[in-house]
């Protein structure tokens, strides 16, 4: 069978809520679908703010009957209205995953191996996780080869970002394959200065690892979700669609 590469599983981490996880994951998906790569999106937030912003809110069977073995991999894939777009929705049961698999010995691959056989099938793999390093987002690093981390330009991001590159590091124990691929800004805002430091700060220490696009903050953007279009349908034509376009094609020539 014809095979996609396979360092193609990218997870988007930053235990801050609200930075822009969800959102990033979902216009990128669809930018990267646009660009004729076949793309899933796995929501891996029991919020299921992905799946609401793809319009598969409510929809049955998603992860948690994937990684409870309730459900076969091929019952939870959904089409989204972007053609080559394709998602794996969360719902609310999977909070109670998250206790469930704390007792578990092998708790940290459930996502891991639950993915095992379609990730030939994808050229890219998203997965979005909640805001918090609990096991839920462990799974999605053991899953994953890449780390997404998107930052809001704010004063405490710097001390979240070394948490977070500490957990990466422990993580990387349970999957040697993991690296990251790489840190990009999210909501920013020319007019503040604070912003305009934090992300000079970011990129001298990151240098390799930062991404040249930035996403600005942009109204359409928040409303995109609420009428289940990523952005390359609901504004293509917006500033926050030609953002994520952008970091799109710069995530598609790193590979
Ligand atoms: N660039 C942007 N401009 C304006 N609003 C944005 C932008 N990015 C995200 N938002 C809005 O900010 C809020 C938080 O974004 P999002 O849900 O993507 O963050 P998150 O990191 O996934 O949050 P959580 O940690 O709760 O999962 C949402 O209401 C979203 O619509
Ligand atoms: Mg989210």
């Amino acid at each position: 069978m014809y095979s996609k590469n396979m360092g193609n599983t990218y997870v988007f981490v930053n235990q801050k809520g609200g930075v822009g996880k969800t959102t990033s994951a979902i216009n990128i998906g669809a930018f990267l679908a646009e660009a004729d790569k076949k793309t899933l999106l796995i929501d891996f937030d029991s919020q299921a703010n992905l799946s609401s912003g793809v319009g598969l809110s409510g929809v049955k069977p998603g992860v948690y009957e994937l990684i409870s073995g309730v459900a076969d991999i091929n019952e939870v894939i959904k089409e989204t209205s972007v053609p080559g777009l394709f998602a794996i929705p969360a719902s609310i049961d999977l909070s109670g995953a998250a206790v469930e698999l704390i007792e578990q010995q092998e708790r940290d691959f459930f996502l891991a191996k639950a993915i095992e056989p379609v990730k030939s099938v994808y050229d890219f793999i998203l997965i979005d996780c909640p805001p918090s390093l609990g096991v839920l987002t462990i799974n999605g690093l053991v899953a994953a080869d890449k780390v997404l981390i998107p930052m809001q330009c704010e004063y405490f991001a710097m001390e979240g970002l070394s948490l977070l590159l500490q957990t990466i590091k422990r993580i990387q124990k349970l999957n040697p394959r993991l690296d990251i691929g790489g840190i990009f800004f999210t909501m920013y805002d020319a007019r503040t200065r604070l912003t305009q430091q934090v992300v000079r700060q970011v990129s001298s220490h990151f240098k390799k690892q930062v991404f040249n696009a930035i996403i600005p903050r942009n109204i359409r953007l928040s409303e995109a979700p609420s009428h289940g279009l990523p952005i390359s349908q609901y504004d293509p034509q917006c500033i926050g669609a030609k953002a994520y376009k952008m970091l799109s094609e710069e995530l598609i020539r790193r590979g």
